[in-house]
C-alpha cells in the first residue's frame, strides 16, 4: 500500500508541538507514512521576516514555540490548499475560533478518502445547538473525523518530558479495508513517541472531546480563586465542581460520552488538573482576579498571540445552556461567564457554591 500523506492545519504552541512529534514519527515509519510533513501557517511578518521563512531555514517557530528545534522534514507554507489538497490524514491544531473559516476554504479541495483528527480543545455553538469539534468537521468536509485531547501543555511536550494524551477515534463507516485506510493502529504510530508522548487509543469520541472543551472554563475559575490568594482547598473545591458539570453536561447532552472518560482518560480528569496548575486559561484567569482587568486585554498581554479559548468557550457554553433554559445545573460554568463579562467579581464564587450545596 502507499504510504499516507500527512498535513497539519495549525501552527501555534500546540499546532507546532503536535508537527514535531509527527514528523519524528514519519521520519521513522516511511513504509506508513510519506516522510515530509507539511505545516499550515497563518502568514504573519516577524521583524521584516515571513514566519513561515523562519520556520523553514531555522526550523524553529520563533513566535509560538520558541526555543524548541523542529525536526528537518517539517515544512511551513502559508498556502492553505496547498498543504490539505494532497493529504490522506489531515490533523486539524488552530483555535477553534478560527475553525468555522478554514473549513470553508477546503470544502470541496480535499481527497473525498482523507481522515482527520482534530486536536482542538472547544465547541461549535450556534443558537440553541451545540456541536462537537469533529462533528463540524465531519459535516462540513465530509469526511471522518477522530479526536486527540488530553492533559498536555505544549511546552513540557515540546522539551520532551513525558506524558499522556487520549485518542478517540473509530473504524469509519466507509472503511477500506487494513491496508488502504487509516485504522486506529495507523493513528497510534502517528502521534505516539515511546520516550514522552504515550498514546492511549479509546472510541469515545464525545467524551475526549467535552472534557477538553469544559475544563477550559474551569481552569479559569481556579485562576480566579488563586488570584485572589484563597489557598489550595479552594481550587480542590472548583475542580470537584467542574468535574461534576463536565459529566453532568456530557450526560444531558451527549448521552453517548462516557463517565469513566471524563474521570479516568487523560482527556478527561488528569486534564482539568494540569490545566487548573499551569494552563494559559489558569495564568489569565489569576490575572484577572488579580489585577481586576478585562479578559482580553490580559490575554493580548499575557500570551502574544496565543489564546485562552475558555474565554470564548465560557461564552459559548452560556448562550446554549441559556437557549435552552437549563442555566441553573451549571453554576460553576456560568459564574465564569459572568466573571469575564464584568458582571460579577470574583469574590461571588461562594455564593453559587451556597446555591449547589444539596444536603444528602
Ligand atoms: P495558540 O493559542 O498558540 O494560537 C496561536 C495560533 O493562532 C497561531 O498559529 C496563529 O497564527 C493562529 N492564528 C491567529 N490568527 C489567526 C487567524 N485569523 N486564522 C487562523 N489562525 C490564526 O494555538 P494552539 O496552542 O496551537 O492551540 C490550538 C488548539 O489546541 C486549541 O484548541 C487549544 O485549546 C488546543 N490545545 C492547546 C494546548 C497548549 O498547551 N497550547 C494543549 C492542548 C490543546
Ligand atoms: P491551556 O490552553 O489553558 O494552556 O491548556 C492547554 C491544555 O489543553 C493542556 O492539556
Amino acid at each position: 500500500a502507499e504510504p499516507f500523506r500527512v498535513a497539519v492545519i495549525g501552527s501555534g504552541n500546540w499546532g507546532t508541538t503536535v508537527a514535531k512529534i509527527i514528523a519524528e514519527n514519519t521520519n521513522e515509519r516511511p513504509e506508513e507514512f510519506v516522510r515530509d510533513v507539511n505545516m499550515w501557517v497563518y502568514e504573519e511578518d516577524i521583524e521584516g521576516r515571513k514566519l513561515t521563512d523562519i520556520i523553514n531555514e531555522e526550523h524553529e517557530n520563533v513566535k509560538y514555540l520558541p526555543g524548541v528545534k523542529l525536526p528537518k522534514n517539517l515544512h511551513a507554507t502559508p498556502d492553505l490548499l496547498a498543504v490539505a489538497s494532497p493529504a490522506d490524514i489531515l490533523v486539524f491544531n488552530v483555535p477553534h475560533q478560527f475553525l468555522s473559516r478554514i473549513l470553508q476554504q477546503l470544502k470541496g479541495k480535499i481527497k473525498p478518502t482523507a481522515r482527520a483528527i482534530s486536536c482542538l480543545k472547544g465547541l461549535n455553538v450556534e443558537k440553541n445547538s451545540c456541536q462537537l469539534l469533529s462533528t463540524q468537521i465531519e459535516n462540513e468536509l465530509n469526511i471522518h473525523c477522530g479526536v486527540l485531547s488530553g492533559a498536555n501543555l505544549a511546552p513540557e511536550i515540546a522539551r520532551e518530558c513525558w506524558s499522556e494524551t487520549t485518542i478517540a477515534y473509530v473504524k469509519p463507516k466507509d472503511y477500506r479495508g487494513k491496508y488502504d485506510d487509516v485504522t486506529p493502529f495507523t493513528i497510534k504510530h502517528l502521534f505516539h513517541r515511546p520516550a514522552y508522548f504515550h498514546v492511549q487509543v479509546i472510541e469515545d469520541i464525545a467524551g475526549a472531546s467535552l472534557g477538553g472543551a469544559l475544563k477550559n472554563v474551569i481552569a479559569l475559575a481556579v485562576g480566579f480563586v488563586d488570584g485572589l490568594n484563597w489557598g489550595d482547598n479552594a481550587k480542590g473545591a472548583i475542580i470537584r465542581l467542574g468535574l461534576r458539570e463536565m459529566i453532568h453536561f456530557g450526560h444531558t447532552y451527549f448521552p453517548g460520552a462516557k463517565s469513566y472518560t471524563l474521570t479516568c482518560e487523560s482527556a478527561g480528569a488528569a486534564d482539568l488538573i494540569t490545566s487548573c496548575a499551569g494552563g494559559r486559561n489558569f495564568k489569565v484567569g489569576r490575572e484577572i482576579a488579580a489585577t481586576g482587568k478585562p479578559a482580553e486585554q490580559v490575554e493580548a498581554e499575557l500570551l502574544n498571540g496565543q489564546s485562552a479559548q475558555g474565554i470564548i468557550t465560557a461564552a459559548e457554553v452560556y448562550e446554549f445552556l441559556s437557549s435552552k433554559g437549563d442555566l441553573n445545573s451549571y453554576p460553576l460554568l456560568i459564574t465564569v461567564y459572568l466573571i469575564l463579562k464584568g458582571e460579577r467579581s470574583a469574590e461571588c464564587i461562594p455564593e453559587y457554591f451556597n446555591k449547589t450545596e444539596d444536603v444528602k
